[in-house]
Parts: structure tokens; sequence; C-alpha cells
């Protein structure tokens, strides 16, 4: 794990191992990173507070860091409580500190916190800029990615871009993994949504010479920051990353579930390398959905159940609907034994979003797969091809 930035640019935040849902939701078996830094200058600026669940490690830092100096600003790029739930202890450890942030920041302070910060307050907007001496902060709005109230702070001397959330990821600094996985199911699941803020920022931002890029979670950028910066534009266009298909099966008993893993076995026999199938009742959705923005294809195979979709599987749309889930072709399974109603209903359910092609045929398993489903299924194959 390097956090090392530079002599005046020092990282302060901490990691959070034992976590069992972040935002309530989502699991992160490698924990999650809040990431918190100070800059030191002849004024001094805190990038940001940390959760409270590690709150006195960030103290620890912070104060270690710092010495006997004391912090003149607070800059405040995000309010939620994933970074904004200290704001409190430290505007009181510190009654001469000005918190720095938007209009929308301070209404949000008010109704997180009963705390006074009368004529500590210093209310910035879109280009604003800041000196703390030889560094110079220059803040950018970015609304909506994904609260009204972001903004990033572009150091202009050390060409550092505080993102908020953006480039972050799931996962401790000291985990060895790759960067886009989890990022990426990140960015889908939190951000997914604001894919237009996303391409408006990345404008911006295409006028910045930047050289660090410091998120409020995961790693610290430094080298090929174009990679991260185009997959971020991927992402936010909603266009696929790779040419693959995704097969989400919801199964009661394990029949819809066979017609899934054949549907599987069948796109790889016809040359199609990346195909990833999931278990929408037992996986995680959040990596199902993931991989639905990843790939440019998806088969969705569910049983009818009480005249409706088995219920994972309208879970499952409901959250591909919510972070505006498009552009992408997709095939339809259904399964029932005496009247199947699924096939219809995911494709009404699908003909409400934007830019989605349900091809033909839509291949009813009644009760159990059978030899002469074969065919079918190789017909959703070609259709998909
Ligand atoms: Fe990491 Fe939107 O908070």
């Amino acid at each position: 794990m390097d956090t090392y930035i530079s002599e005046a640019i020092r990282y302060v935040g901490a990691d959070d191992k034992d976590i069992d849902l972040f935002e309530g939701q989502y699991v992160v078996p490698n924990g999650m990173a809040y990431n918190s830094y100070v800059i030191l200058d002849e004024k001094i600026a805190v990038m940001d507070t940390i959760d409270v669940r590690r709150q006195s490690e960030w103290l620890e830092n912070l104060t270690q860091v710092l010495g006997e100096k004391t912090p003149d600003y607070l800059i405040v790029s995000h309010m939620e409580p994933d970074h904004a739930a200290s704001i409190k202890v430290l505007a009181e450890k510190y009654p001469h500190m000005t918190i720095v942030g938007n209009a929308k920041t301070f209404q949000l302070i008010g109704q997180f916190f009963d705390l006074d910060l009368a004529g500590r307050t210093l209310a910035v907007k879109e280009g604003d800029t800041l000196s703390l001496g030889s560094h110079t902060l220059q803040f950018i709005m970015a609304p909506m990615i994904h609260w009204p109230e972001v903004m990033m702070t572009y150091e202009q001397s050390e060409k550092v871009l505080f993102t908020a959330d953006a480039f972050g990821k799931f996962g401790t600094l000291d985990t060895q993994e790759d960067w886009d996985c989890e990022a990426r199911r990140y960015y889908f699941n939190i951000v997914g949504k604001y894919g237009a803020q996303v391409q408006t920022l990345l404008k911006k931002a295409a006028n910045l010479d930047i050289r660090t890029i410091c998120s409020l979670h995961g790693p610290i950028l430094k080298e090929n920051l174009g990679y991260y910066i185009e997959k971020y534009n991927i992402w936010s266009s909603y266009e696929p990353e790779d040419a693959g298909v995704l097969v989400a099966y919801a199964s009661i008993y394990g029949n819809t579930r066979a017609a899934a893993l054949k549907l599987a076995e069948l796109f790889r026999e016809a040359g199609v390398e990346k195909v990833a199938v999931t278990d929408l009742a037992r996986e995680d959705m959040a990596e199902a959905l993931e991989d639905a923005f990843r790939y440019d294809r998806m088969v969705l195979a569910a049983s009818t159940y009480d005249g409706g979709m088995f219920p994972v599987m309208e879970e499952f749309l409901h959250h591909l609907k919510a972070k505006n889930y498009q552009k992408r072709t997709v095939g339809l399974i259904e399964n029932g034994s005496w009247a199947p109603a699924s096939g219809k209903l995911m494709r009404a359910f699908l003909e409400g979003m934007k830019n989605i092609t349900v091809v033909e045929p839509t291949v009813t398993i009644k009760s159990s797969m059978k030899e002469g489903d074969l065919d079918k299924l190789k017909e959703l194959v070609k259709a998909l091809a």
C-alpha cells in the first residue's frame, strides 16, 4: 500500500476490514478504505473527514501529521457519512478551522449535525481558488456524482486532483487486487445512474494537467492515469466494455438453472470467450449488475412464480433500471409448469429501459428442460451471436 503523495500532501485515512455491508447494502469481502488527506503549507487544509467507524484511528493519523500545528481549513467534498461523519468532532476540536464547501454542503451539514458554524464557513463555487501558500486549491463542482453537493479539488502546484468518490473502489488499501473489478462494481452500483454528470466532469478534467488522483476510496493513482480516465469514459457513456454475455438466472428447483447453464455452455461452444453466469438468489447481485454493464449482451432466465417473475429476477431488473441500464442486447428464457409468464413480464420491464433490444425467440421451458428445448436454446445463441 503506497500512500505517499508528497512531503506536503499526506494520507491520513484508514482501512475498515470488518464492515459487513458498505452503504448498508454492498458486500465488501476485502473491506473498505476511507481516504482523507492533509495539505501542509503556510495554511493547512484537511481534505475530508472519515466514517465514524474509524474516527479514532483517523484522528491519531491526523495528529501525527499535524504535530503541534492546527488546521486552517476543512475541505468538504462530499457529505455522505463515510466521509463526513467526523466533521463535528473536527470542528469542535479545532474551533478556529474554517469549513470549506458549497451552498449545498452547508445545507447538508445543518441537516446532519447540530453544529453552530457561524463565521466559520467559506462557500465556494466553480473555479474559485483558495491559496494555502505555495499550494492553490481550485474547486470543481461535480453535482450528482453522486450527491448534489459533491465537488472536486485540483491542487495546482502538484497537479493533484482530489476526486471525491470518483475513481474509488471497494476494498482496503492493502488488498492485492486489480483496480478494475472492484472499481467497476463500485462505479455501476453507486454512481451508475449518473453517467451524464460523469461525462460533464470528464470534459472539465480534460482541461487539467493531472499527475495524481486522490479518491476518497481505493488506491492513490499516480501512473497511467489515462487508463482509469478511459474506463470512466466507457462506463459513464454506457458503452459495453467487453464483448461477452452475462447469463443471470432465477431458479426455484434448479430446472431454470439447468437451462441457463446449458445456454452458457452453448455460448462458449459458439466461441464467446467471456460468459459470466450468476444465480441471482445466491450470488452478489451487485456483481451481476456490474457484469450486465460490462458486457454487450445479457440473457435473463426466470421461473414463473405466482403468475409473475421469481422475485429475485424482478429485484435485479429494478436495480438495472435504477442504474440506467441501456444500449444492450438481451435474450430471455422463461420457465413455467402451467402458465409461463416470466418471459412476457421480463420483456415488458426491459421495454421500459432505453435502447434495449430484446431478441427472439423467448425460450419457454415447461417445468424441466428436454432434448427438444436444445434447438430453441441454440436459436437464442444464434440470435445473440
Ligand atoms: Fe464514499 Fe458517496 O460516499
